[in-house]
């Protein structure tokens, strides 16, 4: 038989025939890779911080924002604008990490039935969002979109918003005493689909030259 050539102590053959001391070295070696591409990104500044003039949600957007996660409007709309021209040039700049620091859950998504919404705010008026949530049918006649005609006649649910806007601010959000305070009042006489509407409308808007 003949003998397995030596290579300085170290015998490869060792490796390539165990399975148990190869696996722990392929999970060494991914672990060690994936720290290497992941761990930096905690530490930095353009992924850890707000954009400049990014705001935290007021209550009536957190509520808007609620309702558009039980909705399921994520499930044919993103919230994420690819750095590509096609993109770009249809929805604006492209999206960053520090737009999304007080998105919990943020709304990326990739499902795009419909367009991406990430700069939406300011797009249209108030009272276009009224009619096309409503129907959307009677403003863009070809439109596969549901109507959610329920929004317009559903009280906005105040009675969470206080605990919720305190949890938020635990993770970072930079609430005042002041705004949590009268949070429910602002939320109060309001429907659900003002509160879409308030959400919607801030989207991106922080970033749009
Ligand atoms: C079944 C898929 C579907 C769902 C669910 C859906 N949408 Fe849409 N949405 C569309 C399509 C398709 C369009 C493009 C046609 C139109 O404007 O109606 C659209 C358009 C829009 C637009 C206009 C975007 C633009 O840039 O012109 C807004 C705003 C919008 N949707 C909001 C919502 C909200 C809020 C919800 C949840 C309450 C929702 N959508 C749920 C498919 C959907």
């Amino acid at each position: 038989m003949a003998e397995t050539p030596k290579t300085g102590g170290f015998s490869h053959e060792k490796v390539e025939t165990n399975n148990f001391l190869m696996i722990v070295l392929i999970l060494l070696v991914l672990l060690v890779g994936g720290m290497v591409e992941i761990v930096p990104l905690f530490f930095q500044k353009s992924t850890t911080e707000p954009v400049p003039g990014l705001k935290p949600y007021t209550a009536l957007q957190v509520v808007g924002r609620d309702i558009y996660v039980r909705e399921g409007c994520y499930n044919c709309h993103s919230q994420m604008i690819r750095p590509l021209r096609a993109e770009t040039l249809r929805y604006g700049p492209y999206s960053l990490a520090g737009e999304f620091i007080y998105d919990r859950p943020f709304q990326w998504g990739s499902k795009r039935t419909g367009p991406d919404l990430a700069r939406v705010g300011g797009r249209y008026s108030d009272e276009w969002h009224r009619i096309h949530l409503t129907n959307p049918r009677d403003l863009v006649p070809e439109s596969n979109m549901p109507a959610y005609p329920w929004l317009a006649k559903s009280q906005a649910d105040a009675s969470t918003i206080t605990a919720h806007m305190s949890g938020l601010r635990t993770l970072g959000a930079p609430y005042s005493e002041a705004e949590i305070a009268k949070a429910a009042a602002d939320v109060k006489d309001k429907t659900e689909l003002d509160a879409v509407i308030a959400y919607l409308q801030v989207l991106g808007i922080h970033r749009k030259q």
